[in-house]
């Protein structure tokens, strides 16, 4: 069993989302003995954003790389490959400013590679992704799931969520310690709530 466990807090050893995501790791190391985990860590090792040059490189040979793009354009393939070799992927991502970090959006921008991750067909667009199996681990200082005031500004989660989906992976757990900003009371709760989910998690 292949586990690719990426983190994207930039809040270190502080952070809400890579204390979870780890629990999610331990968890699925107790569930599947022969657990092989890949470790991205997208804040300490920051992936080049794309440019219209590095963008033609996705998905093709990295030997093919334009010389001046070539460790860049070979980065980019590593993380598809870290994607498409998993058979679980544990994605750490807290809310920033509504959305998920610059940083895991780089990784996210590596891995919507047509003809490898989804498809154009007669019938639309079909994703490629389908039988791996997806936990987003999401810290939030606030609350946003429905019903609240401001779920309409919960474009962190939900983004991640449907970026996998449009890719085909709909297999897809959450994880969440919301509210960690709230007060000192919801700052003790959010946390040890998604430690008690992620202990319990069925996979
Ligand atoms: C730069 C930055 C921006 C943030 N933006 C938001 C936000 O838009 N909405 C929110 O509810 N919380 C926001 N927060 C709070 C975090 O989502 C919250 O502290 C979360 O638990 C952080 O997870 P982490 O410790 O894994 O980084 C922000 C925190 C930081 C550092």
């Amino acid at each position: 069993m292949n586990v690719l466990h990426v983190d994207s807090s930039i809040l270190g050893e502080r952070s809400v989302s890579r204390t979870v995501s780890a629990a999610v790791v331990s968890r699925l190391r107790e569930v599947y003995p022969n657990l092989w985990v890949t470790y991205r860590d997208v804040v300490a090792n920051p992936l080049p954003h794309l440019t219209a040059s590095l963008a033609g490189t996705l998905g093709k040979p990295v030997d093919q790389a334009p010389a001046a793009i070539a460790p860049e354009a070979a980065a980019l393939r590593r993380v598809l490959d870290e994607v498409l070799a998993a058979d679980i992927i544990v994605v750490g991502t807290p809310m920033y400013n509504f959305g998920i970090p610059s940083q895991l959006k780089a990784w996210l921008d590596a891995l919507a590679v047509a003809g490898v991750t989804f498809r154009y067909s007669s019938a639309g667009v079909e994703g490629l992704l389908g039988a791996k199996r997806l936990v987003i681990v999401s810290s939030q200082g606030g609350f946003y799931h429905a019903g609240t005031p401001a779920a309409g500004l919960e474009h962190q989660e939900s983004y991640v969520r449907g970026f996998f989906a449009f890719l085909g992976l709909t297999n897809t757990q959450v994880v969440r310690a919301d509210g960690t900003k709230v007060s000192a009371a919801a700052d003790a709760h959010g946390l040890p709530v998604a430690l008690r989910r992620a202990a319990e998690l069925q996979i």
